[in-house]
């Protein structure tokens, strides 16, 4: 079901690569920033709506108005809003019985792969704890998956890639991602936009140094040793390299977007592994491409990294218009280093919420006031959701951050 049918695969390739007038294997140079990619399937994906002047289709939740005012998108637009926006990264997983419950005997990626069980997993968190966006319930490594990686999720560990890739010829197995490839996972997003109504889905991907990270290494990685030497040691093949993986994970933004999806989050989760001039000359160009692949659809962009807090302007510079901060950095001091051109999402600790009742209510309240008089504020935490977190504790941090702000 999820692998592509091969000779169909070229074809769209050829034929998406056509319409572009572009070469299909463009892979050492990386898409300009604002550059897009076009699909064949597009039309096919929304028959009966035309393109908005922004380049997402009528029916869209941006376009027709039911989400173009929501909190979350008012914010990262540095607009004027009601009451702060909140979410939590992993809001949906582990730290819920009813996730939990549906996903009993089902493996991970199989999951993803399932339109009823990603429908309903996004769901959950909004419905229980009343945060202000969903996120799609995927993995970074589902596009990868798609176009025929051979990966698995192991519990306790992570993605894991039976042959991790580390020449040129490695390269060569990695395609472009199709939309065909992620069938189900699109027909999710629409019936996610459905249900939504004015609560915004935020699609996402992992970004092109993360996800190498895992294909070089094969699976986590403390130190990121392999993906280094291969960066160091082979710069032709590493640009190879991130430049397909940015076609996928730009791709796989766009697909979600046209899908329904209100706004975009890039997770480079284990770039703050490099220091910015590494930053800059390896891994910025790339994932200004896999962000310049839905900037014409105008819908807000936001580039989050753990321990990034040396490299927050230069995840600014590759296009995000809101810049996730993880909980090292205060909120007012990572405002100075970005500037006020952009939105910034954080940063409470994920493990200030096993704290007593008042130390979270006190921690809460100083990322608040850390973000006062900033242009745009989305509150979230500085990393994902712990999967011991108690749901309640959550819950009460919406309502906290909720009733400290309404204006
Ligand atoms: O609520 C959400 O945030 C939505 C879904 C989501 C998942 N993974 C579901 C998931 C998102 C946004 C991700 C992104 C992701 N996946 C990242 C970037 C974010 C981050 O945490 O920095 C990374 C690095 C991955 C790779 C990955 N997938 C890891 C490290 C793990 C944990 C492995 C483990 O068991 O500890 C996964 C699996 C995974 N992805 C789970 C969930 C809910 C847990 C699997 C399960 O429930 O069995």
């Amino acid at each position: 079901m999820v692998a592509a049918d091969a000779h169909a695969a070229s074809v769209g390739r050829a034929a998406a690569a056509a319409a572009q007038g572009a070469p299909t294997d463009a892979d050492s140079t990386p898409l300009a920033a604002g550059a897009t990619i076009p699909s064949v399937t597009d039309a096919v994906l929304q028959p009966a709506s035309a393109p908005s002047p922004a380049g997402l289709p009528a029916d869209h939740p941006l376009v027709d108005g039911r989400t173009s005012s929501a909190p979350l998108v008012l914010a990262a637009r540095r607009q004027p809003v009601p009451v702060t926006p909140v979410w939590f990264m992993r809001q949906a997983g582990r730290s819920l019985p009813e996730y939990r419950e549906v996903r009993a005997g089902i493996p991970m990626l199989e999951s993803c792969f399932r339109t009823d069980l990603v429908v309903e997993i996004t769901l959950q968190p909004v419905r229980r704890h009343g945060v202000d966006a969903a996120i799609f319930f995927s993995d970074i490594v589902v596009p990868l998956k798609a176009v025929g990686v051979d990966l698995d999720i192991v519990p306790g560990v992570g993605p894991v890639v039976a042959e991790p890739f580390r020449t040129a010829a490695d390269v060569d197995r990695l395609r472009d991602l199709e939309p065909d490839d992620v069938a189900p996972v699109l027909a999710a997003a629409t019936a996610l936009a459905g249900e939504l109504g004015g609560t915004p889905l935020i699609g996402f991907a992992g970004a092109p140094f993360t996800l190498a990270s895992y294909l070089v290494e094969g699976g986590p990685s403390r130190d990121h040793a392999r993906t280094k030497a291969l960066m160091y040691s082979e710069p032709e093949v590493w640009h190879a390299l991130l430049g397909r993986l940015s076609r996928i994970a730009g791709q796989f933004l766009r697909q979600q977007v046209l899908a329904g999806a209100s706004a975009v989050q890039l997770f480079d989760s284990w770039v703050g592994a490099l220091p910015s001039r590494d930053y800059r000359e390896y891994v910025l160009p790339h994932s200004t491409a896999a962000l310049g692949a839905v900037a014409d659809l105008g819908v807000p962009r936001i580039h989050f990294g753990v321990g990034t807090g040396e490299l927050l302007a230069d995840m600014r510079d590759a296009g995000a218009d809101v810049v996730g901060v993880d909980f090292r950095v205060p909120l007012a001091e990572a405002a100075r280093r970005v500037g006020d051109g952009v939105a910034l999402q954080g940063n409470l600790d994920p493990a200030a919420l096993f704290s007593s009742p008042e130390a979270v209510s006190a921690r809460v309240g100083r990322v608040l006031e850390d973000a006062a008089g900033l242009p745009g504020h989305i509150f979230n935490l500085g990393h994902g959701v712990l999967p011991d977190t108690d749901p309640d504790v959550i819950t009460r941090v919406v309502e906290q951050v909720h009733s400290a702000t309404r204006r």
